[in-house]
């Protein structure tokens, strides 16, 4: 049985980790997507929101597990035997040196972490989670972007931080 791994932000899911998500479903036996923390990066989505968005775009994946980790991925990895390999997926060439270099410090932390790459679908090599934030702040069309069924949540979420800035900045502009 082969067990792989697909870490990430997640803030939120988009059509491009769902394509990824169900292409490596269909090569291993079991894929854990895992939530993680990125500490330089400030996220919009609770853990337990963007959990819950995952675990909604993937209930018809039957071997998909979705969990959240607020450490290491090598460490993640580590807790975890029953795990072979680190999936990510590669959208253009400008994703690599950052992924590259991200492979080879799990595999650093963790000699057993060994890291294979999927190249994204080529109708989704341009989405990331913050262009989907921003559409959604502005409410734009999300339906080339994100599964239907999490649209509503999304947009709710992200058009109440939007408002909120404009009342910081309203108020900040005021002083
Ligand atoms: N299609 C579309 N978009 C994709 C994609 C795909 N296939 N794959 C990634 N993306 C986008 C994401 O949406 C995200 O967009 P954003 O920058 O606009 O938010 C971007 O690519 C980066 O995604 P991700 O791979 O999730 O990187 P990240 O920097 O957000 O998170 C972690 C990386 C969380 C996996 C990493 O920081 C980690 O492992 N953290 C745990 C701590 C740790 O072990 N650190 C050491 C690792 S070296």
């Amino acid at each position: 049985m082969k067990t792989a791994i697909y870490p990430g932000s997640f803030d939120p899911v988009t059509n491009g980790h769902l394509d990824i998500i169900k292409r490596a479903a269909t090569m291993f036996d079991k894929l854990i997507v895992v939530v993680l923390i990125n500490p330089f990066k400030n996220y919009s989505f609770t853990i337990p929101e963007r959990v819950k968005l995952l675990s909604t775009v993937t209930e018809n994946i039957r071997n998909v597990e979705i969990d959240s980790y607020d450490g290491l991925l090598a460490d993640y990895f580590k807790d975890r035997p029953e795990i072979d390999v680190i999936v990510k997926g590669l959208r253009a060439t400008s994703d690599f040196e950052y992924e590259f270099q991200m492979a080879h410090t799990n595999k650093d932390l963790n000699p057993r972490a060994e890291t294979v790459f999927i190249p994204a679908s080529a109708t989704t090599t341009f989405i990331s989670s913050s262009m989907v934030k921003q559409v959604a702040m502005f409410g734009g069309d999300l339906s080339n972007y994100v599964p239907a069924e999490i649209h509503g949540e999304i947009s709710a979420k992200l058009t109440a931080e939007f408002a909120e800035k404009k009342r910081l900045a309203d108020i900040k502009r005021n002083q």
